[in-house]
């Protein structure tokens, strides 16, 4: 079974020999890899959507893994149990979905060690709710998969401080391991702020001018790190 190089880079942040639920997992390709690799003992695969859901029973049972992957319908962590999983993954859907589920599932959290996070946009203010919500970051991955980014966040319970607001746009593990593609990334996030910043030079107004000062100094900690990161990798 191949998995894409998505979903294998979130499998490489899933620690072997818990249960885990794949919340939002359409194909079930996630939990079928994890529990015929012997990766996790069993998996929960819940989708919000019944043809998801319906894709996900007939892979299953394709797959002769209804014993260890169980299919269920519901809204996010509704679908789940306090204390069922201990690691659980939330996959190809926007960060602010993502932040939506979490925010509504305080109680099904409890006796969770761990999310494993795909966001598909809007990684920063996901970032910005696990740390200010009782989670810490302990990993992350970077992956470039036919010419888009993917960003793989791993959380558990737990204080983190980040006084540097850059840090959590970017990513702080990211920046602190250079990871090999974060030098491409940042490029085109400085090409993003930089078509920004000529769209404020054409305005006068004080707030495109503070605006203009922001991304100023983004677009200087952005150098900074690809220059470090350029540095490091050769
Ligand atoms: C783009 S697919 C991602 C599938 C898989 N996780 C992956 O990464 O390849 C997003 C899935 O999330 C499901 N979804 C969206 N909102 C959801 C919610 N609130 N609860 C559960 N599933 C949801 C959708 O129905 C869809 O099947």
């Amino acid at each position: 079974m191949e998995l894409s190089p998505r979903l294998a880079a979130i499998v490489k942040l899933i620690p072997p020999g818990f249960p885990v639920a794949d919340i939002g997992t359409d194909h079930a390709m996630l939990p079928l890899y994890l529990v015929k690799t012997g990766r996790s003992p069993r998996a929960i695969a819940t989708d919000l959507n019944e043809k998801p859901y319906q894709t996900a029973c007939r892979q299953v049972a394709a797959a002769d893994a209804g014993g260890r992957v169980e299919v269920r319908r519901g809204d996010g962590l509704e679908a789940i149990r306090p204390g069922e999983v201990e690691v659980i993954v939330l996959a190809g859907m926007g960060g602010n979905t993502i932040v939506g589920i979490l925010e509504r599932s305080r109680g099904e959290l409890a006796g969770v060690k761990r999310l494993v996070l795909q966001p598909m946009s809007d990684a920063a203010a996901l970032r910005v709710w696990l740390v200010q919500n009782g989670w810490r970051l302990v990993d992350e991955e970077l992956i470039k998969d036919e010419e888009k980014f993917y960003v793989i966040i791993a959380a558990e319970p737990g204080e983190d401080c980040y006084e540097d607001p850059f840090l959590l746009e970017v990513g702080p593990i990211l920046v602190n391991k250079c990871s090999p593609v974060l030098a491409e990334y940042l490029e085109k996030i400085k090409g993003d702020y930089q078509r920004v910043l000529s769209g404020l030079a054409r305005s006068r107004t004080e707030q495109s001018m503070e605006k203009a000062v922001e991304i100023t100094s983004r677009l200087a900690r952005i150098r900074e790190v690809i220059s470090r990161c350029r540095l490091k990798t050769g």
